[in-house]
């Protein structure tokens, strides 16, 4: 049975993860997290202190991005794979709001996507993997044989992400987690280096008003479809 690829792209929020992990357990595919290694890169440099507020010591993190190693391992109890950075565990540090109001400018420099996007070139070379991010359709797989793009409101979206760092505990507001939606959206749709766009083969997906059932009977017909025109 042939494999293929699945690129999931949009905007921050849009949940991509969820529909990613939903469809690489139903195939028995690898789901690939590439917005979790580029906020690992981006933990490792606010502990490096190469990134703060009004500052950003960008020559310096290029200079030591071979520090940085960044591993995927499966934890059978939750069902995915989380994030270590150089050895250790940063799946819940990454999902801060700290991390995520420096990770865009970090995702902009040219240096760190290039070693990003390499290794997730080398994750997909066997295909059966599921990848989410900015650039999955339009530059890191562009034949990957199936492309979403998902889409819904930034409330919609700073909703969902207020929910989710409420549950973690995190102490934010609505107003805040809107306000790096936002930003994020703007950083990462018009940066140089590839940016966010939906690319022409790929299909929009709009959950604003999809339950996540829904969601998933949608977009499983359209992974199985793909898949079966590829063995046939
Ligand atoms: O998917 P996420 O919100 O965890 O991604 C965090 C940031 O990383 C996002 O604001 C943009 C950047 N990113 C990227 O530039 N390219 C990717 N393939 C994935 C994420």
């Amino acid at each position: 049975m042939k494999k293929i690829i699945i690129a999931i792209d949009g905007f921050s929020s849009t949940g991509k993860s969820t529909v990613a992990k939903q469809l690489a357990k139903a195939l028995h595919y690898v789901y690939i997290d590439t917005g979790a290694m580029y906020r690992a890169v981006t933990l490792f440099a606010l502990r490096e202190n190469l990134i703060g507020e009004n500052f950003l010591h960008q020559e310096k993190l290029e200079q030591r991005l071979h520090e940085i190693e960044i591993r995927f391992k499966r934890n059978p109890e939750k069902g995915f794979a989380e994030v270590y950075l150089n050895g250790e565990n940063v799946e819940d540090e990454i999902r801060t709001l700290e991390v995520s109001n420096y990770v865009s400018p970090i995702a902009a420099i040219s240096a760190v996507r290039k070693i990003l996007v390499d290794q997730q070139r080398q994750m997909g070379k066997e295909k059966g993997v599921v990848m989410d991010g900015r650039d999955i359709g339009t530059v890191v797989f562009p034949e990957a044989e199936l492309k979403l793009y998902m889409t819904a409101s930034a409330e919609k979206r700073a909703h969902r992400r207020y929910e989710e760092l409420l549950e973690r505990g995190e102490e934010v507001s609505y107003d805040e987690v809107l306000d790096n939606v936002v930003m994020r959206d703007q950083i990462d749709s018009s940066r140089k280096d590839s940016p966010l766009r939906k690319a022409d083969d790929a299909i929009e997906i709009d959950n604003s008003s999809l339950t996540l059932d829904e969601q998933f009977e949608k977009i499983i017909a359209l992974a199985e479809e793909k898949i079966k025109e590829e063995n046939e």
